[in-house]
């Protein structure tokens, strides 16, 4: 994790000289279950031990924020009372979740923002989501009596998105981010939100990411068009069906996409049968941990790779190669992470083959495209808190 204390230098150096509070809140992982939230399904994320430190203090002022990226050196004022906000892609976060936040009936007032981060950026580990729900815990304290639930937290990260930053996104990343637990992933229902804490511990086995370090941009990316692929299935069978109630494709059956497949045509045909599949393969994965069967996590993990690049559509070259290296080195399951279009793979290995396999990635993915990928161990961490 990040030194307080770096923090808190930045903070006393950049505003008034006196000190606030401090909050944190990791970056995620996703086991299995990708796309799968903004159409009702289940997914199987987990906290990391790296995120976003912020320190904050109300300034005294009715609605000026002054914050300051430690990491990009870069200083932002602007008011809440400003409709257009700030135009520095991380200033509009600090500017989404407060107003997100007083619309949930948090008095967010004006304040002081020093942050900076240990996940990295565009990796597909939700960094954005990740400052959200740090922003969102320390208004909530300074303003908000805490009274604003986890669950609303969640919410204004997702509408922060939404409103402010222009990606559709669901809501694994806030969820994963402000209920996160160390040692445990989380099973979440993403329709009736229900979830359960699973304790991971593969006993012989070790969950890495290499990251390809290909940026992975979801604003203006084509993320949002394959969300309206789902949802222009979901209207297909909608209207086919007016006898029932169909919302997301958590409600259709395989038979119902195949009634429609010529109507919606291949490409939305497609994204929809990786989202079914996704479906059933979190629910298998489910399954086979509780019996700890190592194998079939990995081979479903495979699966979804397939599919996230086959159908969906969402890799890119390089981390089709991860996946390859992966295969080749006898790694038990590897697949893209995240919404894609670059960032990392996570791969589940087992313990004796790791030092073997990390060694060739880096070889062979530095040959082909000239750096290494960077390595980047699973430790599962806590949720958003309160440091000091
Ligand atoms: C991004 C989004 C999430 C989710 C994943 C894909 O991380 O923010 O809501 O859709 O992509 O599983």
């Amino acid at each position: 994790m990040m030194d307080i204390e770096f923090v808190r230098s930045r903070f006393i150096k950049h505003f008034d000289g006196k000190t606030g509070r401090v909050y944190t809140s990791p970056g995620r992982i996703n086991l299995i279950g990708e796309h799968t939230d903004y159409n009702g399904g289940f997914v199987f994320p987990g906290a990391v031990d790296k995120g976003i430190m912020a320190e904050m203090r109300a300034n005294g002022t009715e609605d000026t924020v002054m914050a300051y990226s430690i990491d990009l050196k870069d200083r932002v004022d602007f008011k809440l009372s400003d409709p257009a906000g700030p135009k520095a892609s991380w200033a509009r976060y600090i500017y989404g979740i407060a107003l997100e936040m007083r619309k949930l009936g948090a008095p967010v007032k004006g304040f002081n923002i020093a942050f900076a981060g240990d996940v990295p950026l565009g990796a597909g580990m939700s960094s954005s989501a990740a400052m959200e729900s740090c922003f969102a815990c320390g208004l909530n304290d300074i303003f908000g009596d805490n009274k604003i639930s986890m669950w609303d937290m969640v919410l204004a990260g997702q509408a922060t998105e939404h409103n402010y930053c222009g990606v559709n996104c669901g809501i694994m990343d806030q969820f994963a981010s402000v209920f996160g637990k160390a040692g445990c992933l989380m099973r979440l229902d993403c329709r009736s939100r229900e979830f359960e804490y699973f304790p991971f511990k593969p006993d012989g086995y070790r969950l890495v990411l290499l990251n390809s370090k290909v940026k992975h941009e979801l604003a203006g990316s084509p993320y949002n068009d394959r969300r309206n692929s789902c949802e222009n299935v979901v209207k297909a069978i909608a209207k086919k069906h007016p006898e029932g109630t169909f919302e997301t494709l958590r409600d259709c059956t395989w038979e119902q996409l195949e009634e429609v497949r010529a109507e919606v045509g291949e490409e939305d045909y497609s994204r929809a049968h990786f989202v079914l599949g996704e479906k059933d393969r979190v629910l298998a994965v489910c399954d086979a941990l509780l019996e700890g069967d190592y194998e079939t996590v990995g081979q479903k993990m495979y699966e979804t790779h397939y599919g996230l690049s086959k159908e969906y559509e969402v890799s890119c070259e390089e981390l089709d190669y991860l996946n390859d290296l992966a295969k080749e080195n006898g790694v038990t399951g590897s697949r893209i992470m995240g919404g894609g279009f670059g960032g990392c793979t996570i791969n589940l290995v087992r313990a004796d083959l790791y030092q073997k396999f990390i060694a060739d990635a880096k070889a062979k993915f530095a040959a082909k495209y000239g750096h290494e990928p960077e390595v980047i161990d699973v430790v599962i961490g806590d949720g958003s808190r309160r440091l000091c």
